[in-house]
């Protein structure tokens, strides 16, 4: 133990984060050594290079944006059979799985628990994963399948979703079957001074990398293999927050296969043209989702020559891809965005500080930013009342709450209460 402590302290000292063993005597054996274990872990190059990014302005300024082509589900006319076709021949084939991304912290909800496990308050008192359970379940029956189930869990909330699923039988969903379980990857949390925290548990302050992390999660944890082996080609991957999302959708399959693409995603029409949301574009060339605090009031508001916003297409994380695709993404580490965040921390004597506003950077990948590897995709613009129902909020708020899920919900399936 002790040349290899020596080892750690050496690391520490070339990069100027002795601060993580300031604690370290003060664990039992078996923490020393996990901490020693996270610490040889960490690429301290990616860390410096993360802090020293924080420090530079945000510059879009060199890419060229301009407008991406999109279909629209229900101007599709004679070709929505033709696609929907095509998709539900595939779907009966049994080559589609989901994968639901439920690794988030859902900070702005306030949950206690994993977000998957909130109940949005109607009368069944249905979690959002059991709702999403349902509607896999019963889109499935529709085509004669099982459509197999991937949930994406960080480190801070696996053992709870687990056991969650296993308290409520995984749904009718047998687990190791249809139903699989991974873990996302996580990066430190850092200080305004580039020093990574030590959580509130003596050990690492982690943070899971975005839902950027997906495609990487999906190949290094071994389930792109599994879905091969399942005869799986074509993958959705939703949040789990949406519970009207629509991971089973004929057309769109159809369309990406028609088209030969390898990535299809939903979008849904801005509300307004200054409604903060990312939208489709294409960056330098590529597919690519820009966020609404990049784009100008006059791109926002531009419009085509049917009077439909240029810019106009919302990302609502409904993505369809093949595993070749996937396995591309995760092939390239995408880059990191830092979200400055309220994170509680041991200090140097011992003491949790719990802070009341932000105080450290969090680095997040987006899922979006892996879009740029295709040569190009499908995007599908569907109704914002049959397919986005966001549960962002809490009620205060007002938005994306569970309140306005809840509404959209009902109306959508026709529940009176
Ligand atoms: P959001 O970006 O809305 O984040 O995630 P969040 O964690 O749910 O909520 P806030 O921002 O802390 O309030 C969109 C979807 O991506 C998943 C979330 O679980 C949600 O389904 N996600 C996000 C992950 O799976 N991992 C992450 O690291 C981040």
């Amino acid at each position: 133990m002790d040349r290899r402590l020596e080892g750690v302290k050496n690391i520490l000292k070339k990069y100027g984060q002795e601060q993580l063993l300031d604690n370290y005597e003060k664990l039992d054996d078996r923490k020393k050594e996990k901490l020693l274990d996270e610490i040889e872990k960490i690429d301290f190059d990616l860390i410096n290079s993360l802090y020293a990014n924080t420090k530079k302005p945000i510059n879009n300024g060199e890419d060229e944006i301009t407008p991406i082509d999109y279909l629209d589900k229900y101007k599709l006319n004679e070709d929505y059979k033709y696609y929907e076709n095509i998709g539900k021949k595939a779907i009966k084939e049994g080559t589609l799985a989901a994968v639901t991304m439920a690794g988030g912290q859902g900070t702005r909800l306030g949950h206690n628990g994993p977000k998957g496990t909130y109940d949005i308050g109607l009368d069944s008192h249905k979690s959002l994963f059991e709702l999403l359970a349902d509607n896999l379940k019963e889109e499935g029956s529709k085509y004669g399948v099982t459509i197999p189930w991937f949930i994406m869990t960080s480190r801070e909330n696996n053992e709870e979703t687990v056991e969650f699923f296993e308290k409520h039988k995984y749904f009718g969903y047998q687990k190791d079957k249809n139903i699989f379980f991974f873990i996302q990857g996580e990066l430190p949390m850092i200080d305004t001074e580039g020093k990574i925290l030590i959580g509130e548990d003596g050990l690492v302050k982690l943070a899971a990398d975005g839902h950027g992390g997906i495609y990487e999660s999906l190949v290094k944890s071994g389930m792109t293999t599994q879905m091969r082996h399942m005869g799986i080609k074509w993958v959705f991957i939703g949040g789990v927050d949406n519970c009207l999302v629509k991971m089973v959708d004929p057309v769109l399959m159809g369309i990406a296969i028609d088209k030969g693409v390898t990535v299809a995603c939903k979008s849904v029409v801005k509300a307004n043209p200054h409604e903060k949301v990312g939208v489709f574009c294409r960056r330098n060339g590529r597919p690519n989702v820009i966020e609404y605090s990049e784009i100008t009031d006059e791109m926002a508001e531009a419009k085509d020559k049917d009077g439909e916003l240029l810019y106009g297409e919302s990302h609502i994380l409904c993505n369809l891809f093949s595993i070749d695709a996937i396995e591309r993404m995760g092939a390239e580490p995408l880059p990191y965005h830092a979200a400055y965040k309220k994170a509680s921390f041991l200090n140097k004597d011992g003491e949790v500080v719990k802070p009341t506003s932000p105080n450290a950077y969090k680095f997040e990948a987006f899922l979006f930013d892996a879009f740029g590897e295709v040569d190009d995709m499908a995007i599908l613009r569907v109704k914002r009342e049959e397919e986005f129902a966001p549960v962002k909020n809490d009620d205060s708020v007002g938005v994306d709450c569970p309140k306005t899920a809840r509404e959209l919900y009902k109306k959508f399936y026709n529940i009176d209460k």
